[in-house]
């Protein structure tokens, strides 16, 4: 596994880089090793509490789970807005020598989160955003310090440059910029121009994160930037192999070929395996429902086999139902 000692705080490698955003319920230990083994350069764990951390809540530390197959770079997200609990939080992240990297949710929309001053809401009060970095850049060490933020709070107030300063001033390594306002959640198109603001005021790194489902979408999206890399999310969903097809695209080499049915059977099937293997049997129904089944998007039959995941009663049904899809296309 690469340490993070070697590489500087940002993912372990020169040129443009991809990496795997974060997702709760969706980027664990499983979702990760497949998305690495296709090519991102870094990925990000779900969102952890740090207040639940340091409670030591039952259900906050196995989403810091790492099975042996997930190989890279991986930073663990913790959200919250006392810079005591924070850093507390991220001294527990650090001693399990698991990860090579913290970074810092703030800019998760989600109503229960921004109620609670976290996420999003520290967008509106960068003094503390700034108090809650400085803290957690201190406690990682000697992990780099990432901070996932936005582009700002909404359209009348665009704030991309200043919270990137915050971040980099108070010690960050790295900043994730999503380029939508947190009063647009995940709708609509990312907003380049406000990334890229955020790029030429800070020196680290700015990874810009939003609307890229294609390798030409991250192409493009680091040319009107100017970032060090993209995150991606909801692009690499059922697709991991988005990864292998940007790697190619940024290093200027020919596109992989896309993936036929059996591949991506085959990449479904490991995906399943991972998640046995992480989680138990009865994680695999409510995973094949709530995104495994965007392996066969867009394939004839993906709508009836949907209807089987939902249906299904158990692991078997899922490998069974997705099995016969491929073998009608084939
Ligand atoms: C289901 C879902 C869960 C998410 N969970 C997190 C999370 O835990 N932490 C975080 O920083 N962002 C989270 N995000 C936001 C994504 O990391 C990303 O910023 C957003 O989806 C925009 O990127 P995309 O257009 O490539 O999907 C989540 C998004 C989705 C759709």
């Amino acid at each position: 596994m690469t340490g993070a000692s070697e590489v500087g705080g940002a993912p372990p490698t020169g040129r443009p880089f991809a990496t795997l955003a974060p997702m709760a319920e969706i980027t664990d230990s499983a979702f990760r090793a497949v998305a690495l083994e296709a090519g991102a350069a870094a990925a990000t764990t779900e969102m952890v509490c740090a207040a639940g951390l340091v409670r030591d809540s039952k259900n906050t530390k196995p989403l810091l789970a790492r099975l042996a197959d997930e190989r890279g770079f991986v930073a663990a997200q913790l959200y919250g807005h006392d810079p005591r609990e924070l850093a507390e939080a991220a001294r527990i992240v650090a001693a399990l020598g698991r990860f090579q990297a913290v970074d810092f949710n703030a800019g998760c929309p989600m109503r229960r989160i921004v109620e609670n001053g976290d996420g999003a809401a520290l967008m509106r009060d960068p003094a503390l955003l700034g108090r809650c970095v400085a803290a957690l850049a201190a406690a990682s060490a000697p992990l780099p310090l990432w901070v996932k933020t936005r582009i700002g709070t909404d359209p009348e107030h665009p704030a991309a440059a200043l919270l990137a300063r915050v971040c980099e001033e108070n010690g960050a390594a790295l900043v994730t910029m999503h380029g939508r306002f947190a009063s647009r959640a995940h709708a609509g198109d990312p907003e380049p121009r406000f990334v890229a603001d955020a790029v030429s005021a800070v020196r680290i790194p700015v990874v810009a994160n939003g609307g890229v489902r294609s390798a030409a979408d991250a192409a493009s999206f680091l040319e009107n930037t100017g970032a060090a890399g993209v995150a991606i999310a909801r692009g690499a969903v059922g697709a991991p192999w988005i990864f292998g097809e940007t790697r190619a695209a940024l290093a200027g080499l020919p596109a992989p070929p896309p993936p036929t049915p059996t591949l991506r059977l085959k990449e479904f099937l490991r995906h399943l395996d991972l998640i046995e293997r992480l989680s138990g049997p009865d994680a695999i129904v409510p995973a094949a429902r709530r995104h495994l089944f965007n392996y066969f998007r867009g394939l004839p039959g993906a709508a009836a086999m949907r209807r089987r995941f939902q249906e299904a009663r158990c692991a078997m049904d899922i490998r069974e139902a997705a099995r016969a899809l491929v073998e009608e296309l084939n």
